[in-house]
């Protein structure tokens, strides 16, 4: 048999989704995968190998071939401009990444503070509003920065919109919509071509779009 196919598959909120996707395209990756404190999964009768993996890792995985195969938002995907392939939208966990802050609260006019897990993304889009901006970088809890007077913004991914409104924020703009990608190491798509269309296909059907 030839090697397993092996999958970067993000731990946390995504996880279950992504799990039930993989489900409806012929791959059983047991969705309560997420209760073990297993790292690396094995699924030999599929010849599929699952790496429990932080969302913000799986494209380095990918990139450096220790995965095949990867599922990693777009936000990552923007952040991080990495040597991948971008095969297709999961269009699962729907959200987007926005400029938000206190109410009433106008941009300083000098090098105004932004607070975020994402600088790549806040510093391109400010540079095409033809704004300077200082970046403090933060990679978690980024809604604290303008509560306490750290920032006058922030930029951060909005799902529900409730971190933003139990903390008394408010969204400025929208940069950009989010959802999860399925993303393949180049050497793999040539070496594994066969597994790996196969995949695509599958959670194409799955996803209700042509492959
Ligand atoms: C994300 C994001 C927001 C929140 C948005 O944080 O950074 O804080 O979720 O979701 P909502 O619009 O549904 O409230 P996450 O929970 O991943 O934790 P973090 O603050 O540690 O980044």
């Amino acid at each position: 048999m030839s090697k397993p196919l092996t999958i970067a598959m993000p731990k946390g909120r995504i996880y279950e989704e992504a799990a039930e996707l993989m489900q409806q395209a012929g791959y059983d990756l047991s969705a309560d995968a997420e209760k073990s404190r297993k790292l690396i999964l094995e699924f030999p009768e599929q010849n599929i190998q699952v790496m429990m993996a932080k969302p913000m890792d799986v494209v380095t995985y990918v990139e450096y071939g220790a995965a095949d195969i990867g599922i990693a938002g777009k936000d990552v995907l923007l952040e991080q401009d990495r040597d991948v392939y971008e095969v297709l939208d999961l269009k699962i966990s729907p959200c987007y990444v926005a400029v938000a802050g206190l109410p009433n609260q106008p941009l300083s006019r000098i090098a105004p503070k932004i607070a975020t897990k994402y600088p790549k993304i806040a510093s391109d889009y400010f540079r095409e509003q033809g704004e300077q901006i200082e970046i403090i970088p933060l990679n978690g809890s980024i809604e604290l920065a303008p509560i306490i007077g750290l920032t006058d913004r922030i930029v951060d991914i909005v799902s529900t919109g409730r971190t933003l409104k139990e903390n008394g924020l408010i969204e400025y703009e929208k940069i950009s919509d989010i959802t999860s990608r399925l993303i393949v190491n180049p050497v793999s798509y040539r070496l594994k071509s066969t597994e790996i269309d196969e995949m695509v296909a599958g959670l194409s059907q799955a996803v209700g779009v042509e492959a």
